[in-house]
Order: structure tokens, then sequence, then C-alpha cells
């Protein structure tokens, strides 16, 4: 006779330890991924922020950003810092080049419009990508980007391609920079998203594409929080 021993018990459950966040520009990866690390007492990454670093050091220093040597070569020099907040402004994390504290600036027109072509340097992905993978394989993890489930971490437990149409990002980013009263005009961030989009997704090394296991959601019509609690069930 065969016994079955059946654990109804679910809360012995973990969630996923690896939890791979990827979709395009402005989706809204960052707030899920942050809500979501916070929730399950995780480490939040947001990738994107060490590619923004880099554009942003060699704008400040007037380098030649089609200059694909000299650009990896700052990618494996630099000493980014990525801290708990220090300030209640709505951050997730201090961003720290050196001693300065940065975490705005990257946010700024200039790194957005320059930072697809950084990312799409292949000795620059590999200096950022390998910190990445290192950071991310200790696990307790909320790791967001636009590779990660494809390359950085393939091995990830739970996968999730977050998607919105290219109108209504405009229109969050448009809404995010007028909250922090900055100047904007909704057709060129639109025109920008797209121009991204195109960039990130035709680039030769680790385009954007949802990995074969990835779960998509579609977030046109679903606010933050329909979204945090759609990924949150997918956890348990
Ligand atoms: O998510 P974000 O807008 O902060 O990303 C900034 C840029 O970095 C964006 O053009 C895509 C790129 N990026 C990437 O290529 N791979 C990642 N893992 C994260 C971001």
């Amino acid at each position: 006779m065969t016994f079955f021993l059946i654990d109804n018990d679910m809360t012995k459950i973990s969630p996923p330890s690896i939890i791979a966040l990827d979709g395009p520009a402005a989706s809204g990866k960052s707030t899920l991924g942050n809500k979501l690390a916070n929730s399950l007492g995780y480490l939040f990454f947001d990738t994107g922020i060490m590619y923004r670093a880099i554009t942003w050091i060699a704008l400040q220093h007037d380098m030649d950003l089609r200059n694909e040597v000299m650009i990896t070569e700052l990618a494996q020099k630099a000493q980014i810092d990525i801290r708990p907040p220090s300030k209640n402004d709505g951050r997730p994390c201090d961003v720290l080049i050196g001693d300065k504290d940065v975490t705005w600036d990257m946010r700024g027109g200039d790194v957005d419009a320059n930072v697809s072509v950084v990312s799409a340097y292949a000795g620059v992905r590999k200096a950022l990508s390998e910190q990445q993978r290192r950071i991310g394989l200790r696990g307790k993890v909320v790791m967001v980007g636009r590779d990660i489930g494809t390359v950085v971490l393939p091995e990830a437990d739970l996968k999730v391609y977050l998607d919105a149409s290219a109108e209504e990002r405009a229109r969050r980013r448009y809404d995010e920079l007028i909250a922090r009263g900055e100047k904007s005009n909704y057709e060129e961030i639109l025109k920008k998203v797209i121009e991204r989009d195109r960039i990130d997704s035709t680039r030769a090394v680790a385009p954007l594409r949802p990995a074969d296991d990835a779960i998509i959601i579609d977030s046109d019509q679903m606010d933050a929080e329909q979204v945090f609690v759609r990924v949150l069930e997918l956890c348990k």
C-alpha cells in the first residue's frame, strides 16, 4: 500500500526567493518592485539605475557617448553605491557616485535621452550584469530591469513581464514629472518612450523581450495596486 503525505499548511510554502521583473520603460516596474520587496522583506534592486549612473557620469564629463571603448572602461571602473533611502521624497533608494547624491539627477531628460545608447554596448552590459547577477544570487531579491529573466538571472523562481502601451506609459511619466514640479510635454515624452522601446528591443545584446517562462501582465487597464495584488498572488 502507498501512503501520500499531503501538507495542507499553506503558511509553510515560502515565496519565490529570486523575483525577476522586466518590461519596457515606465511600465510601473519600479513602483511594483519596490512595493513587493517591502512587503516580502526583500532587497529591491532596480538595475536601470546602473545604466543611468554610467550615462550620467559620461554626460557630466562631456564624454563622447558614441565612443564605446571609453564608455565601457567607465562602466568597468565606476563606483556606484545603492543605499536605503535617506530622505522621504519618493525615492526608493539613494544612488551615490562617490559622495555625491545623484538620485534625481539620473531621472533627468538628458539621461533619459541617452541611456539607451549606453545600455546597448556589449562591454557595458557585461560589466554591469555581472555585478547584478552576483547580488541577485544571494536571493530574497526583487530585481527590476529589461533582461533579468532572460540573461541576468534565468534561474529566477518567478519571472514577471510588466507591459503597457506607449501612450499609457508616456502619460504616467508625464504625471510623475508634473507631480515633482518639473516642466513637461506629453508629446515629447511619448516620442522618447517610443524611441527607447525601439532601441531597447532591437539591440543586438540582451534585447528587451519576455522570457519564455515569464508571466506577462498588461497594466493598461490596471492601477498600481491591482498589479501589486496580482503579483502578490503569483508569489503565493
Ligand atoms: O528602467 P529605466 O528606465 O531606469 O532603464 C534605463 C535604461 O537602461 C533603459 O534604456 C533600458 C536600460 N536597461 C537595460 O538595458 N537593462 C536593464 N537590466 C535595466 C535597464
